[in-house]
């Protein structure tokens, strides 16, 4: 949700921040944005649309300089264009913003003049010039700036007249300075400064920085200087190529089977599931799950597991409803927060809000820097890679793998699960990279299809138990990277509405393993049929031996045991979703309006 980037280098500033900024493009891609100094001008460059516009424009209008400010926008305030893009500019003030400003209006209020648009983040250089021009010098400035801000921000300041000073400053999103050998930068993640360092200092939560080539001062939220720990990032975590894939989303699918392993290899031992940090689970009487997204469907199918499995009672909420709901946390409550990129500001609020009062916060992330892990009393990391393709994938069959592992430590802790069942289960649990791989032979069938389902305005999809939630699943990478209307019931709630749907152009996608509910999915897949609904069953070769006939068309998965198989009916809805989206040409990696984190509310 919008990338920054800051340099103060030994080299052309322009050229390295478009390729850190390449880097960000998954946070989004409305508009971009360069500010350098060069002789101690302050000038820039923008662009409407992805990043290549920018690139394009460079090459006809170069901007030369070692110290530099760029932006990449996924809009809040106004819409994409080129007087909404950043950097924004007031005299010698320009300025790169991650998050919302909620008090832009007041601010505006005081100042004099108009500015040129419709930006909160405008208000900030200007603030900023305004106390300039009362003689503040560019540092007093842009604290006494930041003073009056409300709201969230990721923050980069860059000045005319001043080739080495940055200031930096982080609420809400975050930001991260990075320190070179002579050059120092700044950057929204690890991965818009991978080739630029590994050495990464992440401000926390109120903290503003000082840049200059010789290093870094950081001051805490009331201003007192501090200290902050430098870590070095493994280069490989912040590597972002596409291996020969069409795109990131193809190359994420097909690394699922390793990404699987990896994370199952961190938390099995022997026969047994191993967690790094113990966490009782007999002493806590149920879990309040939260997320968004493709990570709240995660936690939706945890519910079936820790429920059947563990016996203990879980409640799952979509983060933007419970940090407002005010809902009771009683002390003997787990909180457990599930997000990939742990940035999420809704889930992150959601947490705070049950910070204190729950027994204790876990999390489940797959960037263990992050807030929301920093933020928790145990992080589970859950070793999917960078995500970058902005529908998640691979992070989501981790976030499962995870979710399932720490289903079964609870149920072992709880007496629910004996050492037979628990090795049962592990045994399942080390088959299914292999599983996922054969999975993944059904991609031929699935492109076949797409350009079936690609015909379609409407499609529906149907699970029971945790089908059902994998049907939301199928639903939802659909429509946002294909812009085909789905949606998700429980396939026994059909007939108490969206039945009423249902004609011969409809096509309905059924979820249906052979498992406990299987005879009971099928008898709504019949009313569908009865319909003249056009019925795409997704099941294995006992299910598509029993229930096949009068189908439109059947896609056969591999045989799983039933715990396991939302794992594998993941590959279904993504490569549906996938080739139906590359059949109708849409932006399968930056689908319109998303970004891959979502750090405004
Ligand atoms: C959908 C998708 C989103 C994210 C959601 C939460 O494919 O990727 O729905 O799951 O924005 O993001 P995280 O997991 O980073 O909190």
């Amino acid at each position: 949700m919008c990338g920054i980037i800051g340099i103060l280098g030994d080299h052309q500033a322009a050229p390295i921040m478009v390729d850190a900024l390449k880097r960000l493009e998954y946070r989004g891609y409305d508009s971009a944005g360069i500010a350098t100094v060069a002789d101690g001008v302050l000038d820039r460059r923008r662009a409407m649309g992805k990043l290549v516009n920018l690139a394009d424009l460079l090459v006809t209008d170069p901007l030369a300089g070692f110290a530099g400010i760029g932006h990449t926008r996924w809009a809040t305030h106004g819409v994409p264009s080129i007087a909404n893009a950043h950097p924004h500019r007031a005299g010698r003030v320009a300025v790169v913003h991650n998050g919302i400003i909620e008090n832009f209006r007041e601010l505006r209020a005081e100042l004099t003049g108009t500015g040129e648009s419709e930006t909160d983040s405008e208000a900030i250089a200007r603030t900023c010039e305004g106390f300039m021009t009362r003689g503040m010098s560019p540092r007093e400035a842009a604290f006494a700036t930041i003073d009056k801000l409300k709201g969230a921000y990721a923050l980069c300041f860059l000045f005319e007249g001043e080739p080495d000073l940055l200031i930096a400053a982080r609420a809400g999103p975050p930001l991260a300075i990075g320190h070179g050998d002579g050059e120092m930068f700044v950057g929204s993640d690890a991965i818009a400064l991978g080739p630029l360092t590994d050495r990464l200092t992440y401000l926390e939560e109120g903290d503003r920085a000082v840049v200059t080539r010789a290093g870094v001062q950081i001051f805490d939220a009331k201003v007192h200087q501090t200290h902050r720990e430098m870590r070095r990032v493994r280069m490989e975590a912040t590597r972002i190529e596409k291996a020969g894939h069409r795109h990131f989303m193809a190359k994420e699918i097909h690394e699922q089977p390793q990404t699987l392993s990896d994370v199952l290899n961190t938390y099995i031992d022997g026969a047994r599931v191993k967690l790094p940090t113990d966490y009782d689970f007999a002493a806590t009487d149920r879990i309040q799950m939260v997320a968004c997204g493709t990570a709240h469907i995660a936690c939706t199918v945890a519910k079936y597991w820790f429920e059947a499995l563990a016996r203990l009672p879980v409640d799952v909420d979509i983060a933007s409803e419970y940090r407002y709901r005010e809902g009771p946390v009683g002390p003997d409550t787990t909180a457990l927060f599930v997000s990939q990129s742990g940035e999420t500001a809704d889930t992150l609020a959601a947490l705070r809000y049950a910070k204190g009062q729950a027994r204790a916060i876990l999390s489940v992330v797959n960037v263990p820097e992050s807030s929301i892990a920093r933020e928790s009393d145990i992080a589970f990391p859950i070793h999917a890679g960078v995500e970058v393709g902005v529908a998640s994938t691979k992070a989501f069959v981790n976030q499962l793998a995870m979710l399932l592992a720490l289903a079964v430590a609870a149920g072992v802790q709880r007496g629910k699960i004996d050492a037979a069942r628990e090795a049962e289960l592990v045994a399942g649990l080390k088959l299914l990279p292999g599983i996922m791989a054969q999975a993944l032979t059904i991609e031929d069938r699935c492109e076949a299809l797409a350009s079936k389902l690609a015909e379609a305005t409407d499609i529906l999809f149907l699970g029971r138990g945790p089908m059902y939630p994998m049907a939301h699943e199928g639903a939802l990478k659909l429509k946002e990277i294909s812009y085909i209307h789905a949606e998700a019931y429980a396939s026994g709630e059909l007939k108490h509405g969206p039945i009423a749907l249902v004609d011969r152009t409809l096509p309905v996608v059924v979820f249906a393993p052979m498992d406990p509910l299987f005879n009971k999915t099928v008898s709504n897949m019949q009313e569908v049929m009865a319909r003249e609904g056009r019925v795409l069953l997704v099941t294995d070769s006992d299910g598509a031996a029993q229930a096949s006939d009068g189908v439109w068309e059947v896609l056969v998965m591999p045989t799983v045991d039933p715990v396991f198989a939302p794992l594998v009916y993941a590959v279904p809805a993504q490569l549906l979703a996938y080739h139906t989206a590359v059949h109708k040409g849409t932006d399968v990696d930056q689908p319109r309006n998303l970004a891959k984190s979502v750090t405004v509310e």
